[in-house]
């Protein structure tokens, strides 16, 4: 009787078995004072404070430490500690929220008024002196991008940026978007470092402070049997997928600017990519790391066009249901233009040319209104040389294949072959599972914490350098400026509540793949 293959999906779940953990040395943050510029805004009540708050409930913030917002809406010191508490919600105690809260103040004022840099130079003076920071200032811009560069001038022009004193430390930190082109993000670094030095320029990317994505360099470099498979000769495609089921909702304004290359590529999946696909780093130093990065973004090759058969896809969701949710389609959303070509969903054939990888596409895909949220890499290794197990074919054997799950349920899966029980020759692909909450009994801390604990202890590794930002520009303007040109010629339109267009199956088909989705 021939045998046959089995397609179900065994489960086997893995548990922690680690003897102790192994901690690299832990820096203890100084005293310092927090400026967070834009604080009456989304970005700090939702992440900033929350994560400030986790640190200091784990002990990473310093004794000495305060939190000074500022922004134009006019506030009082106790209406911004009543909304630190707001964003606060019920984490910890009321004691150790109340404690925290009497960190905070504020100053209001205008971002680009020499007044406000005078107001907060007596502010800091002060404050200075109470918590005995050294001069030690994190300036944080959470504002929208087009102030960053009025406000490091007006920064640099107040002398904000340096300090007399040996023990002090300036660092500001900017949020993504890094510019909109390799000639803004140059024109955005320029500016930046007229006043700041590149040691003091921590440019954020919060997908680099989570979990599972700092694991990507654990898993790789800290186990001995991935590395030597982990090229042309044994892998056989990559696939990397952030998907939304979310649309645009209230950010319009923003996204109608931006569209998901620049939203999502230019920054959180190139640095998925990075990871997975870069050398073993000369060390753990930020510097080591960031060379290996940026070394994987200057060895993309350019695509030859911007079509699908290029391997370059652009989408836009029309009308659809999202988990059974009836939902308009993109140009249909409040703020949207009615003939908008901004896309909502791109995906990229990529060719790493250098010998690592040479021959081995990886697929990068990422959309809103799809019909899950999730952030996931997959690689996908080649199928056996040869089968023993006549007649079945060696391609008919379900390849390995290696599922990091960024989020949500974040985690690795391995799937592999396995004889199914029975007096038959049958054999079923399964997954050995590894779950961070299974396994280690707590949920991934939010990113943001892990980032600014990092930033007070000056260490850059996981925020974007220049060059890499440079090298992910000139990579993308080509595409974004032929999509540009084209307008809504090559627009491909999908349902909301689906994987995106047609022609994204095409790109993967064309190769004789698929997207994998379960
Ligand atoms: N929200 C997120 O989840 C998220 C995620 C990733 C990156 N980011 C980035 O983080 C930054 C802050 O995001 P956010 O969502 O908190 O922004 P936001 O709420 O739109 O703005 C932050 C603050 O900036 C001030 N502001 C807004 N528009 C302004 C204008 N036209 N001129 C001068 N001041 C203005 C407002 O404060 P005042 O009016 O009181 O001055 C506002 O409270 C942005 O650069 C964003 O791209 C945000």
């Amino acid at each position: 009787m021939p045998p046959e293959t089995m397609l179900s999906q065994g489960v086997s779940v893995s548990k922690v078995i680690t003897k102790e953990e192994l901690c690299l040395f832990e820096q203890v943050a100084p005293a310092c004072g927090i400026i967070i510029f834009g604080a009456s805004g989304d970005l700090t009540h939702r992440k900033l404070l929350p994560s400030l708050f986790a640190l200091a409930q784990e002990n990473l913030l310093p004794k000495q430490f305060y939190i000074l917002g500022l922004a134009r809406s006019p506030m009082s010191d106790s209406d911004f500690q009543a909304k630190v508490l707001d964003s606060l919600g019920q984490a910890a105690t009321a004691a150790a929220r109340q404690d925290f809260v009497r960190h905070c103040g504020y100053l209001a004022g205008e971002y680009q008024d020499s007044k406000t840099y005078e107001g907060l130079r007596q502010r800091l003076g002060g404050l200075d002196g109470i918590y005995e920071t050294s001069g030690r200032h994190l300036f944080y811009l959470s504002t929208p991008p087009s102030l960053y560069e009025t406000i490091a001038a007006q920064l640099g022009q107040s002398g904000f940026a340096d300090s007399r004193n040996p023990e002090a430390w300036i660092r500001i930190v900017i949020e993504k978007p890094f510019g909109s082109s390799l000639a803004t993000a140059e024109q955005l670094n320029l500016s930046l470092h007229r006043v700041f030095r590149e040691k003091q320029i921590y440019r954020i990317d919060h997908y680099l402070g989570k979990e599972t994505v700092q694991n990507i360099l654990m898993f790789r470099f800290a186990n001995a049997i991935y590395e030597p498979v982990w090229n042309n000769h044994y892998i056989d495609q990559v696939q990397i997928t952030a998907a939304e089921s979310a649309g645009v909702e209230h950010r319009a304004g923003y996204y109608e600017q931006a569209g998901a290359l620049r939203d999502m590529f230019q920054n959180h999946l190139f640095q998925l990519l990075s990871l997975i696909a870069m050398e073993p780093p000369a060390s753990l130093a930020a510097d080591a790391v960031r060379d290996e990065k940026s070394k994987v973004l200057a060895s993309l090759s350019f695509p030859k066009g911007c079509d699908w058969q290029d391997g370059v896809v652009r989408g836009q969701y029309a009308a659809g249901a999202v988990d059974d949710e009836v939902v308009p389609g993109y140009r249909q959303e409040p703020g949207v233009k009615p003939i908008s070509t901004i896309e909502t969903y791109a995906a990229l054939k990529l060719e790493i040319d250098n010998w690592r990888w040479h021959g081995v596409p990886f697929y990068l895909r990422s959309g809103k209104r799809m019909p899950a949220r999730t952030t996931d890499i997959r690689v996908v290794f080649k199928h056996v040389p040869t089968s023993i197990f006549q007649p079945l074919l060696a391609d008919q054997i379900s390849p390995n294949i290696l599922h990091f799950r960024i989020q949500p349920d974040e985690g690795i899966a391995l799937r592999f072959e396995a004889k199914h029980p029975g007096p038959k020759l049958c054999m079923s692909s399964v997954t050995m599972h590894f779950d961070y909450e299974d396994a280690f009994g707590i949920r991934p801390p939010e990113a943001y914490a892990r980032l600014f604990h990092d930033v007070m202890v000056g260490d850059q590794t996981l925020f974007s350098r220049q060059d890499w930002l440079s090298h992910s520009w000139r990579f993308l303007d080509p595409i974004l400026e032929c999509w540009a040109k084209e307008k809504e010629a090559g627009l491909a339109f999908y349902p909301a509540g689906s994987w995106g267009p047609a022609e994204a199956d095409d790109l993967l088909q064309k190769d004789g793949r698929q997207w994998l989705t379960t």
